[in-house]
């Protein structure tokens, strides 16, 4: 590890000890429900692992973090937390720390670790055009890391238990289709319908799913597809003249999903004394940008920060391009929602509060089923 990753790791040590704690304390519920919580998945979950990447998709500078536990940035492509943040204290345990963005302690990840990669994609080499990424096999890789390492730690049996006892979360795809499919690398258009890449797709997630199952894990949350175009990007490159969503782009995410639930389920089926669910954060989105006003927000399709028409053209670099208060608006970014976004789509996955989003069951009843 170079000087850089060490003076970030006592930067991030300092904020966990100080204001982070402390904040979070009153709301953590102990026991915990689940021993510990894994992420996979890309900028809708990453937490730090870009900030010790060479790439552009990076959020480790304001305006990113301002609403978070300790107003810093950390990484999060939000203005604050993002959604396995909210279920970790859900789950009655801390928020996960970044894979790369801990020393490798056991100790630090025994509540859980937190892979995902902003711009990774379930194809290999999607996103790649952004500089690097971890893609969705190699965060599957770094986890089978984790569990020898903890096996090495604590013993063969504590581990397993460990395992198969905490949650997984999987949030990545949508990457497949806007740096790689949309943009056509190796003329993918032509060769494949979108329903062949999307079975392509949900075959590998199923393969992916298995291998871990084989590491005994065995609960798995697997998130859908977002509203992608109605994202303020796509607003604007598309030129969407009152706000109107790009169909085609979510016909694609739309697609995605059904397939995704189809194939979770019958695989939940498959490996029975597994629970595997499938929660469909299209429905989710979709709710809230249509009964918008009761959950206050006014701002539907402009981002808070961002240039150019949508706040769409231009990506969010400085605090002076950044709204006064995101806390009335859905997107937060060109690509990414508000905190206020990802704490109703948590609900969601949780109980289902606002909307019935997982199926067959929410994570609630998967983690508090005594008998799996
Ligand atoms: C995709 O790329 C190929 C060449 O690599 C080109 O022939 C084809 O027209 C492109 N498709 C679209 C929809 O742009
Ligand atoms: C949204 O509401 C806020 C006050 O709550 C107001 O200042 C702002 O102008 C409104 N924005 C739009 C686009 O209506
Ligand atoms: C943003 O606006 C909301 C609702 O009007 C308010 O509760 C909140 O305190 C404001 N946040 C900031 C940082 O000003």
């Amino acid at each position: 590890m170079g000087v850089n990753v060490i003076l970030n790791l006592l930067a991030m040590c300092t904020l966990f000890s100080s204001s982070f704690a402390s904040s979070l304390k009153s709301a953590i519920t102990f026991p915990p429900l689940a021993p510990a919580l894994f992420v996979i998945g890309d900028s809708s979950v990453d937490c730090g692992t870009n900030n010790f990447l060479g790439t552009f998709a990076r959020a480790n500078h304001l305006p990113y973090g301002r609403d978070f536990d300790t107003h810093q940035p950390t990484g999060r492509f939000s203005n604050g937390r993002i959604p396995v943040d909210y279920l970790a204290m859900r789950l009655g345990l801390p928020l996960v720390p970044s894979y790369l963005g801990q020393a490798g302690d056991v100790k630090d990840m025994i509540h859980g670790v937190n892979y995902a990669s902003a711009g990774a994609g379930i194809i290999f080499s999607s996103g790649s055009e952004l500089g690097q990424h971890i893609s969705f096999a190699q965060q599957i890789q770094q986890f089978t890391d984790t569990f020898q390492q903890f096996v090495i730690s604590m013993g063969e049996d504590a581990a397993t238990n460990l395992i198969s006892n905490s949650v997984f979360y999987i949030s990545i795809g949508i990457n497949d289709y806007i740096h790689y499919y949309l943009l056509n690398v190796s003329n993918v258009d032509n060769l494949y319908l979108p329903w062949s890449f999307n079975q392509f797709l949900a075959s590998s997630v199923r393969q992916e799913i298995k291998n871990l199952y084989n590491l005994n894990v065995r609960k798995v949350v697997v998130t859908g597809l977002a509203p992608i175009g109605c994202a303020p990007q796509y607003l604007w490159q598309y030129g969407s003249e009152n706000g109107e969503c790009v169909e085609q782009i979510n016909d694609m995410a739309t697609e995605f999903n059904y397939l995704m639930r189809y194939m979770v389920i019958k695989l939940g089926r498959e490996l029975s004394d597994a629970s595997i669910i499938f929660c469909d954060v299209f429905e989710g989105s979709m709710d809230i940008l249509k009964n918008h006003q009761s959950y206050g927000f006014n701002v539907t399709n402009e981002a808070c920060c961002g240039f150019g028409n949508y706040k769409g053209w231009i990506m969010c670099l400085s605090p002076e391009m950044a709204c006064s208060n995101a806390s009335n608006h859905i997107w937060w970014d060109q690509f990414h929602p508000t905190d206020a976004v990802n704490e109703i789509l948590a609900d969601n996955i949780w109980n289902g509060r606002h909307t019935k989003m997982c199926h067959p069951m929410n994570l609630e009843d998967m983690v508090i089923r005594k008998e799996k």
